[in-house]
């Protein structure tokens, strides 16, 4: 990455979309929505719906699918001069090695994010219960390995906040050969209209995100920073610098922003800028000396 500041993946497109706002060659490096092995159409609509300080989506993993990615939208980025982080989605260990396999042998890809926020319904024995993969350690144990085999790419396990203890997971994906975690997935939640009674997502549930879930991702960085070796892609509500900081000093080694791109679309920039100012203002020569260096 070109400076420690990317965008979340599903908030950003394929980067294309916000290229009008501002160079997005200029952001440490663009997360890509999560392409599976086919397109995906998603959920219907309603799928976003705004709740206090946050955003409740239920997109259902819309996406153009790996050939359209490989032959298009990939390469567009190439031509911005973007470092791309490939975010995939798949339905088993396979899907997922495939997906890897496929953006590494067409250069599509500077690095792999495997989301694994996604529904086990892969293998019962992996499974105990786990509704999503990121809620079983074995599970992630066994996508992760599929993946690392799959592929020599930087890769990224991203995982879901709801867990009881984001160190178990997070350790899982360190041990099973990651060189890194994201970290947070969206948070479950629900809305429901009174007038009408009914959920305000077509899907009922959905995932929470924005400034409302800041503080719950802040900790689970700060609770996984304690027990990796490897880094964190820190996410969560990020709006700003101060914000994106508070990730750094929690233990990130870098951040990605999301839900508030779709308020400002040039949030990420001006989270680049203003890392870059906040160290000039405190004479920090090294953005590194800022991970984990909260002083409690
Ligand atoms: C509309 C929307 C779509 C998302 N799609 C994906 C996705 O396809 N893959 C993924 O790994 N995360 C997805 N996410 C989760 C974000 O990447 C991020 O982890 C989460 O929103 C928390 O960051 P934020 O509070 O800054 O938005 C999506 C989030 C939103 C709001």
């Amino acid at each position: 990455m070109k400076n420690p500041v990317t965008v979340a993946s599903g908030t950003f497109g394929y980067g294309e979309e916000f290229d009008r706002y501002f160079d997005v060659s200029l952001l440490g490096a663009v997360t890509t929505k999560s392409i599976s092995l086919k397109p995906r159409a998603g959920n219907k609509p309603p799928r976003l719906v705004e709740t206090p300080a946050g955003l409740l989506n239920a997109i259902g993993l819309q996406n153009v699918g790996i050939d359209r990615f490989l032959s298009q939208k990939a390469p567009y980025l190439r031509t911005r001069n973007a470092t791309i982080i490939a975010n995939i989605y798949g339905h088993s260990p396979e899907e997922y090695a495939e997906l890897a396999r496929r953006l590494e042998a067409e250069g599509a890809a500077d690095a792999i994010e495997a989301n694994l926020s996604c529904p086990n319904v892969h293998d019962a024995r992996t499974a105990k219960g786990a509704v999503l993969v990121s809620q079983s350690c074995e599970a992630i144990t066994v996508y992760t390995q599929a993946i690392r085999d799959a592929t020599r790419l930087p890769l990224y396990i991203k995982l879901t906040p709801n867990v009881m203890n984001i160190q178990e997971p997070a350790l899982a994906a360190e041990a099973a050969g990651a060189d890194g975690v994201c970290l947070i997935n969206t948070l479950l939640g629900m809305a429901i209209n009174p007038e009408t009674r009914k959920p305000r997502l077509a899907n009922i549930v959905g995932g929470l995100s924005g400034p409302a879930i800041r503080p719950v991702a802040v900790k689970m960085v700060w609770d996984a920073a304690r027990v990796l070796r490897i880094p964190i892609i820190g996410t969560g509500g990020i709006s700003g610098a101060a914000s994106a900081i508070e990730f750094l000093l929690a233990g990130a080694t870098a951040v990605s922003v999301g839900s508030m791109s779709f308020r400002r679309p040039d949030t990420a920039l001006r989270v680049v800028e203003g890392i870059a100012e906040y160290l000039k203002r405190h004479q920090i020569a090294d953005v590194n000396q800022l991970i984990g260096a909260m002083q409690a």
